[in-house]
């Protein structure tokens, strides 16, 4: 019934023309009244149902944070040190326009990483009329600064997930549940990222084309790595991998501890080379090469959409929440969305496409609540079927282990919060970009290594290590720890002796887990989070390559590069793991189950595949199954683990999308 009503709206106003001219970003637009979407009032689900959890921006402890706004220089007002708003990015629609329309070429859902380069590239050169519907805000001064990376999953720049309780994992976290924060942003998750810069090797995408995914190859995904980016990276000038006219700023960081030299001479005496890890000859160890651009944060709104806010034909809406996606029943052609915006629901109708950049756990719960997704599933919430896909069977993860701690002897080695607090430190950053507040929260170093666990020929790691200059401790608990939601019992107990000696840890990325998660609906409520399961470290060759990850990292420590600064492991028994010998395989297994950490790539969601696949959601040219008019374009459709971090990624499958669907109806 709906849907017949929808179908009579959208073919009166089909006819509709725009009144303004696309051919000028400077011309004064007129536009008629009947152009704009008008706004119904809420009936049935709305906005900020009591259930789902907010969180507020200034409570964040952060000594960093009192500091600055301490600095005069920053002109902060110290009674209102509001974090989400300070010099707030603001998205106003262009000159001339007072509201959204009702009908553009392209809806684009969630302005992410994906969804930034997406629709910056569909309304170049004006040949087609984009919305870009963003459920967060735009970016603060405080979300550009690196070292502030961990605060903003504790504000509103996040959505507050959690993964539904899994017995044995996350033991030490808060209630037994992993944390999922994802960016909530015009910028999305790449606003609140730890801004590593990685891509995935030449294997892992050749793998994925070789599934049947025509156009993913790594010879295929290069280019668009080569187009979004902007490198500024030291002996890397003439290499052939890398661009230098894109939008996406790539640098080294430019603030480096001794530790991160220790960590690459002491991978040297164990025969690991220092190599690009971004270029097909990746199977090193390396500094860093970060998404910022002058010592901050490049979000992927910051490259793609800053400068192009001015385009009359890109509306970019924030605060704006979509609940579904209409879709014709009869013709199975999507014909827009609704959205929710300050109280009140559009439905705003989309010419050429709907497509939605709305990450791993929103694309794949707007299509179920769309009537697309598992059938059976969809019926028992009373959801119409529309077709029947599965969404959301597939979910990969990488895990993390922030919990080892190496004491020091010697001092500023390391990144210690309470010590970094200083004015000059805040002015040397605003000033020049560089500086302590500059580095990406403690972490500097990368490198690739294949434990004796692995069953892969070559070399192709199973474990990425992360090395840093901070741990657990060095921030006294405030942030990165309440960041996992590790118990506070817990912290006071093992971490909190060591505050007062300087101490760092080295992290590992389970990079190709053989534990597959999924995700379903809580509800018909698109307010609800859907329900989560990351089904962690549930295959014994996980536990077994996470167990050897540690015991390497405990080796590479033990060497004369870090010896000479006193380095030794922290052996403080963790409360969980009691009944196991320190150092023993079961204790590090029981280590990593107290403090299980997502390193927030979650993928697969809404798998790509080709039509022989019967898991797949959408097919290589990102179109969902059995519905035209639709695409999901973001990190949900990686039908596989890939040796990377996936901001990069996500910002390459934008890119590549724009140019699928540039294809498919000829705008060039
Ligand atoms: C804390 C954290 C640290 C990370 N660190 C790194 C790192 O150092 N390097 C790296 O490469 N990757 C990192 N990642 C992962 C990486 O940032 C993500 O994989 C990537 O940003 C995903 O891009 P996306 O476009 O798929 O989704 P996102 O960037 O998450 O974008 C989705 C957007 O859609 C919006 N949205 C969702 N639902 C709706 C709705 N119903 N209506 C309107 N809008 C909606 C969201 O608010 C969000 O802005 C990190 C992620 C997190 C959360
Ligand atoms: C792998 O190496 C570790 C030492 O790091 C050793 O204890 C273990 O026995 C080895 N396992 C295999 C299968 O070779
Ligand atoms: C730290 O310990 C190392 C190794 O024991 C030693 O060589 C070094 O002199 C010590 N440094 C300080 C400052 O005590």
């Amino acid at each position: 019934m709906k849907g017949k009503i929808l179908i009579i709206i959208y073919f009166i106003s089909c006819n509709i023309s725009y009144g303004y001219n696309l051919d000028d970003d400077e011309a004064t637009v007129s536009v008629d009244e009947e152009e704009y979407a008008i706004p119904v009032p809420c009936r049935g689900y709305c906005e900020h149902t009591p259930r789902e959890k907010r969180v507020a921006g200034s409570t964040v402890k952060s000594r960093i944070i009192d500091v600055m706004m301490r600095t005069p220089q920053l002109h902060l007002n110290p009674d209102e040190p509001d974090i989400l708003s300070f010099l707030n990015d603001k998205y106003e629609l262009p000159e001339g326009f007072k509201g959204p329309l009702s009908e553009y070429d392209f809806i684009v859902v969630g302005a992410g990483s994906a969804g930034s380069v997406l629709a910056s590239r569909l309304s170049e050169g004006r040949k087609a009329s984009v919305l870009l519907l963003e459920a967060g805000r735009g970016e603060s001064w405080f979300t550009a600064v690196p070292i502030l990376a961990p605060v903003f999953q504790q504000t509103e720049y996040a959505w507050q997930y959690l993964m539904e309780h899994q017995p044995g994992v996350c033991v030490g976290m808060t209630n037994e549940r992993c944390f999922w924060p994802r960016g909530k942003a015009v910028g999305g998750s790449s606003v609140i990222n730890y801004m590593i810069y990685t891509r995935g090797t030449p294997i892992d995408w050749d793998r994925i084309a070789a599934s049947g995914n025509y156009g993913w190859s790594y010879k295929d995904v290069l280019p668009y790595y080569i187009k979004s980016e902007r490198a500024n990276l030291k002996g890397l000038k003439d290499s052939p991998y890398h661009g230098r006219t894109g939008e996406l700023s790539v640098e080294d960081v430019p603030f480096r501890s001794k530790l991160s030299k220790a960590f690459l001479d002491a991978a040297k005496l164990y025969g690991h080379r220092k190599v690009d890890y971004n270029s097909p000859d990746f199977f090193g160890f390396s500094y860093i090469q970060a998404t910022i651009s002058n010592g901050r944060r490049a979000s992927s709104a910051r490259a793609f959409l800053h400068n192009n806010k001015k385009r009359k034909n890109l509306h970019i809406l924030p605060n704006s929440r979509v609940t579904k996606v209409l879709i014709d029943p009869n013709t199975k052609s999507a014909i827009g969305v609704e959205f929710h915006k300050n109280g009140q629901v559009y439905q705003v109708r989309a010419k050429k496409e709907v497509i939605l950049s709305a990450g791993p756990i929103e694309s794949p719960h707007l299509l179920m609540l769309s009537g697309i997704g598992p059938k059976e599933h969809l019926k028992s919430f009373g959801i119409p079927v529309i077709q029947d896909l599965k969404v959301g069977e597939s979910l990969y993860d990488h895990i993390s282990f922030p919990g080892l701690a190496f004491t020091l002897n010697s001092t500023r080695l390391t990144v210690v919060e309470k010590k970094i607090s200083t004015i000059d430190n805040v002015i040397q950053f605003d000033h020049y970009g560089d500086g302590p507040m500059s580095s990406l929260a403690g972490v500097e170093t990368i490198g690739y290594i294949k434990t004796n666990v692995s069953k892969e020929l070559g070399d192709y790691p199973d474990i990425e290590l992360l090395g840093s200059c901070a741990s657990l401790a060095s921030d006294e608990g405030n942030i990165v720890a309440k960041g996992i939601h590790l118990e506070d019992w817990f912290y006071k107990d093992v971490y909190q002796p060591i505050e007062n000696v300087e101490s760092f840890t080295v992290l590992f990325m389970l990079l190709h887990p053989k534990s597959k998660g999924f995700l379903q609906l809580r509800s018909a409520n698109p307010f609800d989070y859907p329900k989560l399961y990351g089904n962690y470290l549930t295959h014994p060759d996980d536990v077994a390559t996470a167990v050897e990850a540690i015991k390497y990292i405990i080796k590479l420590i033990d060497t004369p590069p870090f010896k000479k600064f006193g380095a030794t492991l922290y052996k403080k028994q963790f409360p969980t793991c009691k009944h196991f010998n320190f150092g023993s395989d079961n204790y590090w297994e029981c280590a990593v189950r107290s403090i299980t950490a997502t390193l927030h790539h979650q993928i697969a969601t809404c798998k790509m595949g080709p039509p022989s696949d019967p898991t797949a959601v959408v097919d290589p040219e990102l179109r969902v199954y059995g519905v035209n008019r639709l695409r999901v374009i973001d990190s949900s459709v990686l039908p596989r683990t890939i040796v990377a971090h996936t901001n990069a990624p996500a910002i390459m499958i934008g890119e590549k999308g724009a140019d699928l669907i540039k294809k498919t109806w000829k705008i060039i």
